[in-house]
């Protein structure tokens, strides 16, 4: 079956970019919310972006409106999936939500249409369980913003009809996006299991080593050359996005990441980064902004234990054979826009000492930093 006709379900962050990255290869997109102020909202940012890559001339002045009309939101339910062959839900990383809104499917959508499931870190074999068509269920996880990351994880589940990863992996070509397959559902998939710890671990570094916000995301920065720092990265996905992450995560697979409880505290406090004004960070409004990270303030402090977990998590990828390292390498780089090669980096940053650092917090600390053995083989 080829596809055509794409619904997104959620208009948030991610929901209204991948409604705009298929709108923007052509395809008839319908954006469903649960309210029309939410789809005002997400139309209103689809504008603001089109016009921001007409500015560039990455599309013409034309195209962005031929791009707008191609969304058409809506919230009825039955109607926006009335003409779908895709439904891609991006509603918020809630299990029972989620479940909800698959039951509702269920008794709505015809047998033929495809689910895919945006979820950043729940299980998709788990997910596909509550549908009445686990072969028809799949994970495509994009990355934010979805106009600008390249990658998008494809996550079989253990049912999935190998006709739909390939229906659903071309699909993902068609919006010139990279797809990259998560050959086993693991907690975190493929670019979480690296991120996610990493902002754990930069809050624990912060306070062991008694330094600012800044120079962790500085060193981050200008020292293992991320576009942005882990503080500022978090505040620009979103603490609701990485508390609930982290929560599925550690649920399931107490190994990848140490919980840290700022991050609860936060969104507890509704301070959800860069959408609500405040997070690590405070923040002018709700629109694009960055921090302002400096070489001299990243001279002050070598991220050792930061890059060590992101390491010692992507040697267990390798270990667990999740991916390639040819595939790992290409998920952080589109999906993180990380320069170099994650084990590069490991190299280049002095190994022994991101080993010993590993060793020394393991011995005070517990298993969780424990160097897997084929990071040694990586040196
Ligand atoms: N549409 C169009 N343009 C956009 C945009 C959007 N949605 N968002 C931002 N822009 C624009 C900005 O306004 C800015 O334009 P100006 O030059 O006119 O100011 C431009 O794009 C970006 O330029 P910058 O110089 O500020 O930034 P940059 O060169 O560093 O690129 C970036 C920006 C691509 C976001 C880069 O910083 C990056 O790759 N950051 C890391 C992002 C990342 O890791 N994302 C994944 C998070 S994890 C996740 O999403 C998964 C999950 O499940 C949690």
């Amino acid at each position: 079956m080829s596809i055509k006709n794409i619904t997104v379900l959620g208009s948030g962050i991610m929901g209204h970019g991948i409604a705009q990255v298929s709108a923007m290869a052509g395809y008839k997109v319908v954006l469903r919310d649960i309210e029309q102020k939410f789809l005002d909202k997400a139309m209103e940012k689809i504008k603001w972006s089109l016009q921001k890559l007409a500015e560039k001339n990455k599309i013409s002045k034309e195209e962005v409106d031929i791009f707008y009309n191609n969304i058409i939101p809506l919230v009825d339910l039955q109607t926006a999936i009335g003409n779908a062959d895709l439904i891609i839900e991006a509603v918020p990383e809630d299990f029972d939500l989620k479940k909800k809104v698959y039951q509702e499917l269920n008794s709505l959508a015809e047998k033929n249409i495809i689910f895919a499931s945006n979820t950043s870190t729940l299980p998709i074999t788990e997910l596909s369980k509550l549908t009445d068509r686990p072969d028809k269920f799949i994970g495509v996880h994009f990355f934010n913003p979805p106009q600008l990351m390249k990658l998008v994880e494809v996550i079989p589940g253990t049912t999935t009809d190998s006709k739909v990863t390939e229906d659903v992996t071309n699909y993902i070509n068609k919006i010139n996006k990279r797809p990259v397959v998560c050959k086993k559902d693991v907690s975190g998939f493929i670019v979480n299991r690296v991120f996610i710890p990493m902002v754990h671990e930069a809050l624990y570094s912060m306070e062991r080593d008694n330094v600012s916000m800044e120079v962790i995301d500085s060193a981050v920065k200008f020292k293992l050359e991320f576009p942005m720092g882990i503080f500022e990265l978090a505040d620009y996905t979103g603490l609701d996005v990485i508390y609930k992450a982290s929560y599925e995560m550690n649920l399931r697979d107490k190994t990848v990441l140490l919980p840290h409880p700022k991050i609860k505290e936060l969104y507890d406090n509704h301070d959800l980064g860069q959408k609500s004004g405040k997070g690590f960070y405070e923040y002018k409004g709700d629109n694009y902004e960055r921090i302002d990270l400096t070489p001299e303030k990243a001279s002050k402090y070598d991220p050792y234990s930061i890059l060590g977990v992101a390491a010692n998590n992507a040697s267990w990828l390798i270990d667990n054979e999740v991916c390639t390292i040819e595939d790992l390498n290409i998920a952080l780089k589109l999906g993180m826009g990380l320069k170099m090669d994650i084990f590069d980096l490991f190299k280049k940053n002095g190994p022994d000492t991101i080993i010993n650092k590993l060793l020394e917090l393991e011995s005070k600390y517990g298993s969780f930093y424990h160097p897997n053995q084929s990071l040694y083989s990586r040196k």
